[in-house]
């Protein structure tokens, strides 16, 4: 069984691609070799970052509680939505808290957007990212476009839930593959 953390990272109020989020987290939890849970970064709403020494003790217990979430995980699915050609900024100052976390952990790119490009240049970002830290990234990318057409998790359309049920497929068989090696 692989355990995977879905980080959706939107913060928006009227933000749509937690719903991708919410429909990879049921395709996981759907097969019967993993199970997934998702981290809202609305719920955490990090501050801009800051030194060790300048956290107070709420941003502590969050980034604690985030830390262990992700360690806990044998892999992590990071969805961003695409603003003006990149990753969420809210989503970089997030990920940018973390960094033995990513180490050797398979790490599945998701990019969402309203446009036709499936937000390609928030990918761009986000496998960059995840290079760098040495994270595992999952070969197979998930982009989405035009995702105010993707319904409610209960009826997404075909092309979207072909290439996620994909992605989750992959990812799933990825992170086994990564945990049995015991890189970690
Ligand atoms: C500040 C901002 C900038 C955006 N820039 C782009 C962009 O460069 N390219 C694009 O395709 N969509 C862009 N969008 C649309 C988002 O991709 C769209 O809202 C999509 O639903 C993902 O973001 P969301 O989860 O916050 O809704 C932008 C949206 C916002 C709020």
């Amino acid at each position: 069984m692989v355990n995977i953390l879905v980080i959706s990272g939107s913060t928006r109020s009227g933000r749509q691609s937690v719903k991708v989020a919410d429909f990879i987290v049921e395709t996981l939890n759907g097969a019967e070799n993993a199970s997934a849970s998702l981290l809202d970064l609305a719920k955490y709403r990090l501050p801009v970052f800051e030194d060790g020494d300048k956290r107070d003790e709420t941003l502590l217990a969050q980034l604690q509680e985030i830390s262990q979430k992700m360690l806990a995980a044998d892999g992590l699915v990071v969805v961003s939505p695409e603003y003006n050609g990149g990753m969420a900024g809210s989503l970089k100052n997030t990920l940018d808290y973390f960094r033995k976390e990513y180490s050797w952990r398979p790490f599945g790119a998701v990019s969402v957007s309203s446009g036709t490009l499936g937000g390609q240049n928030a990918m761009n970002q986000l496998t960059h990212f995840a290079s760098y830290v040495n994270a595992c990234l999952l070969p197979n990318r998930l982009l989405v476009s035009q995702v105010e057409e993707v319904e409610d998790s209960g009826k997404p359309g075909d092309r979207f839930r072909k290439n996620a049920e994909k992605f989750c497929h992959d990812m799933i068989r990825f992170s086994k593959a990564i945990s049995e090696a015991g890189l970690r």
